[in-house]
């Protein structure tokens, strides 16, 4: 059994993710609230994405608190193509709780929302990232020049790792 839970993101959340995104250790991901208010902005902006089938992003809970946040946005011409994301507070790293919660979403993408293809894009540097993908079965596709905005908005070179559904 899992040991972690994923549920839909709440206003009150908003503070908690504020807190695990402030890490100045997070440099490989664009996700970056300067505030309460961004946070909350962002909460409330997800049962519009879920409506229209653009977004869905999880709170992962261990233990009744929130360690972090995964989603999958659905790539709007293409429907059938998902993009994963995920961060962990840092006190959780290295402890398998990324790989459990890619294996949940993944799961919904394939099933519940119908996607042939998910793909996970990360830096080369980014390397507990790249061995998340690994571990849950992704492979290396490319390396996209320039393809990512970081926090600061310089473009960055992101690996493509992905995976196709295997009717399994
Ligand atoms: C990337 C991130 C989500 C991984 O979460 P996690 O819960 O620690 O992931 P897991 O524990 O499932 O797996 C991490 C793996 O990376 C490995 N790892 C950690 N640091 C590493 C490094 N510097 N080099 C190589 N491997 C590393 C761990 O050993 C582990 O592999 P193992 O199980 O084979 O030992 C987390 O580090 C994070 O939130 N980082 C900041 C936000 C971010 O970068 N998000 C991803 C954007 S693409």
């Amino acid at each position: 059994m899992s040991r972690i839970k994923l549920r839909y993101p709440k206003i009150d959340d908003a503070q908690r993710f504020l807190e695990i995104l402030s890490n100045p250790k997070f440099i490989y991901i664009s996700a970056n609230p300067k505030s309460i208010e961004d946070e909350i902005d962002w909460i409330k902006l997800n049962s519009k994405l879920r409506k229209q089938n653009l977004a869905w992003n999880y709170a992962i809970i261990l233990e009744k608190q929130i360690i972090g946040s995964i989603g999958i946005m659905i790539n709007p011409h293409r429907p059938y193509v998902g993009e994963m994301g995920y961060f962990t507070a840092e006190e959780y790293w290295n402890m398998g709780i990324t790989t459990e919660a890619v294996k949940m979403v993944e799961e919904k993408g394939f099933t519940e929302l119908g996607l042939k293809r998910i793909e996970i894009k990360m830096e080369p540097e980014n390397e507990s990232s790249e061995r998340v993908a690994i571990k849950c079965g992704y492979h290396k596709e490319a390396l996209l020049k320039k393809a990512v905005a970081n926090k600061t908005g310089e473009m960055r070179d992101v690996l493509l790792y992905a995976k196709i559904f295997d009717h399994k």
